[in-house]
């Protein structure tokens, strides 16, 4: 994955928990960078051992610290970092979830090594859609919840999400309904 998301998980931890839990988790992943930097690509496993050292060290559930580092990521590094983006990908949350499944095509454009998860949308209705997200990668469906939450907080937006489909229960991909 490309470097800022091992530095949403630095600044997250470091924003709410300071420089001396950081360190510590990162001496348990057995992560060596001094920095990591945005535009380059990492393993993905180096994500992962982060984020199951900071699940140790904080003594918060895996699912608990990927749906924090969601949150963080709308309301920081997204709104940080790509302002222009994301106001130009809707007004209010059922127009942004619309136009989600274009959304990572045209970061391609930017981060071509980018290995983007596929969203569709189905059953829109006036406060609800069902929400399609399928992936390459294992365990991030706590992600995506704490996405949600950031852009329902972003939006000003009442958002309720419930999962009706995971790969975990032997499903092809991940299916949630959203509600608004
Ligand atoms: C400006 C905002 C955003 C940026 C810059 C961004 C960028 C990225 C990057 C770099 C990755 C790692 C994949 C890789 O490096 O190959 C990623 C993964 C991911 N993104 Fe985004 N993203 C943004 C917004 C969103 C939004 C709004 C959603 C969903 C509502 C989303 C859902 C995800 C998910 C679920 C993953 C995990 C990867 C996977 O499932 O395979 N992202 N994104």
């Amino acid at each position: 994955m490309y470097g800022m998301v091992n530095k949403a998980v630095e600044e997250m931890v470091i924003s709410q928990f300071g420089d001396e839990v950081w360190e510590k988790i990162k001496a348990k992943a057995f992560v060596e960078e001094e920095v990591f930097i945005s535009n380059e690509t990492y393993p993905d496993d180096i994500t992962y051992r982060l984020v199951e050292a900071a699940s140790e060290e904080l003594c918060l559930s895996a699912d608990a610290v990927l749906e924090a580092l969601g949150v963080h990521w709308i309301l920081h590094t997204a709104r940080e970092g790509y302002g222009d983006l994301l106001a130009a990908s809707g007004k209010s949350l059922p127009e942004f979830l619309i136009s989600l499944p274009s959304f990572h095509t045209r970061l391609t454009l930017m981060y071509p090594k980018l290995t983007p998860p596929v969203f569709n949308v189905t059953e829109l209705k006036d406060n609800s859609l069902l929400l399609h997200y399928s992936s390459n990668r294992p365990g991030l469906s706590a992600f995506l919840i704490g996405i949600l939450k950031g852009l329902g907080e972003m939006f000003d937006s009442k958002v309720s999400i419930s999962i009706v489909k995971s790969r975990e229960k032997g499903d092809d991909h991940e299916l949630f309904q959203i509600s608004w």
